[in-house]
Formats: structure tokens, sequence, C-alpha cells
């Protein structure tokens, strides 16, 4: 199943957006089970792991999904698309998450106080304010996700283009959780075209302070 011949190098390098899959062949759930066993062991802001996934396989749901989607037709042919959610209550797994740092050692009961009530703090700030908390360690998440796929000769395409309203409805998704990205998995049928353009080195890295290029 691993692509025995990648280094990570060439994983990041062979990983593209596909939007073309083989319908025939499907993603197993042996292979779900170890995409996101490797997802999980993503960094999070206290490792509060605010990441969810709903896994759409059955075929009547992903149509339902790409009619959110702009009917974006990848959503409907891959194997599997995934809603990434995440919870923006900083708050849900806290008490949990801490107590864990506490056995663990890595916090003495008065750290482990000081820091939950950081966390307490930032649970009363704006839902905003919790959005963009949440968003940062859901997305890194995703391109764990995404890079694990490849490693394990699946490809993906992450997409934003839906309309959260629908896919929140149609889902049962709760209210407190925000719909980071949608993103397809399965075997790809067609490579995507050469990478489009990407800057270079001295267009985008700064050092010590911010110029303008
Ligand atoms: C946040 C985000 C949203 C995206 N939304 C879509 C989308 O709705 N549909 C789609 O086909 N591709 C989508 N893409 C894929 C980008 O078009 C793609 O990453 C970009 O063109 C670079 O190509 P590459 O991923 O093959 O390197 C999205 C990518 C990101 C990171």
């Amino acid at each position: 199943m691993k692509n025995v011949d990648m280094d990570f190098e060439d994983v990041v390098k062979q990983r593209r957006s596909v939007r073309s899959y083989d319908t025939e062949r499907q993603v197993s759930d042996e292979q779900l089970k170890k995409l996101f066993e490797l997802v999980k062991l993503s960094p999070s802001s206290y490792n509060l792991q605010p990441w969810e996934f709903i896994v759409v396989k059955d075929v009547e749901n992903k149509r339902r999904l790409k009619d959110c989607a702009q009917g974006q037709k990848h959503v409907e042919e891959c194997s599997a698309a995934v809603i990434v959610i995440a919870d923006t209550n900083p708050m849900s797994h806290a008490d949990d998450i801490f107590e864990d740092r506490l056995k663990r050692g890595y916090y003495t009961a008065e750290q482990k106080e000081r820091n939950l009530n950081k966390v307490r703090e930032l649970a009363k700030k704006s839902f905003e304010e919790r959005r963009v908390w949440a968003v940062r360690s859901t997305s890194l998440a995703c391109m764990t996700l995404m890079l694990a796929a490849k490693d394990m000769g699946l490809s993906t395409c992450p997409m934003e283009g839906f309309d959260a309203g629908c896919v929140k409805k149609e889902f049962k998704i709760p209210d407190g959780y925000e719909i980071v990205m949608l993103i397809t998995l399965g075997y790809e049928k067609n490579r995507p075209l050469p990478r489009l353009k990407r800057y270079g080195f001295d267009d985008f890295v700064h050092f010590e302070k911010y110029e303008k290029k």
C-alpha cells in the first residue's frame, strides 16, 4: 500500500490537487484507519485537537455533498469525500487533555490550573476569535491527511468551494462547529497538468523583519 519509492521530499513534490478519480477503486476501511492514525498526530493548540472528520463514502451522500459544493464532480467521483470540521469550543477536551498533561508529568497542578484558566478565557472570546483558533490547528491536520494519503498511494483535493449552510444542514453538523474544508480522497485516474506557477524563495521569505519585495 505504501509507496516505498517515495521519501518525504517526493511525497511533498508528488502531492497534487486531483480532480479525476478512478471510480472503480475504493479506499478500504483499513486504509482510512491507517490514515487517521497519522492525522491524529498533527500538532494542535494545547494539544486540544479541535478537529473532527465526516467520511462520506455512500454514493447518494456524495451526490448530496456535491450539490452543496458547486456541483464539483470530483466530490462524487472520489472514493471518500471528507468533511473537515473544527470544534470552536476550546473547553470541549480541556479537562481531559490537561489531566493527561498532569498525569504524564508535563504540568504541575499549579501549571495545569494556570493553563486551564487561559483556555477558559479563550472560550469566552468572540466566535470569530475561536473560529480562527480552531481552524489553525485543524488546517494542520488537513495537511497531514493530504501528505499521508500521498504516501499511501492515494490522491486528494482540498476544497473551499462549498455552501457551509448546505453542508451543515445535509450532514447534521451542530452549531459551534466550523466547516474548515472538504477533502476528496481516492485513486487518481488522470494526473493533473504540470504544476502551476509557484513564487520563489526570494519572493516570499523575509529575514528578521517584513520587507516589501
Ligand atoms: C483552501 C483551499 C481551497 C481550495 N478549494 C478548491 C476547490 O473548491 N475546488 C478545487 O477543485 N480545488 C480547490 N483547491 C485546490 C487548489 O486549486 C490547488 O491547491 C492549487 O491550484 C495548487 O495546486 P496543487 O494543489 O496541485 O499544488 C483548494 C485549495 C486550498 C488550499
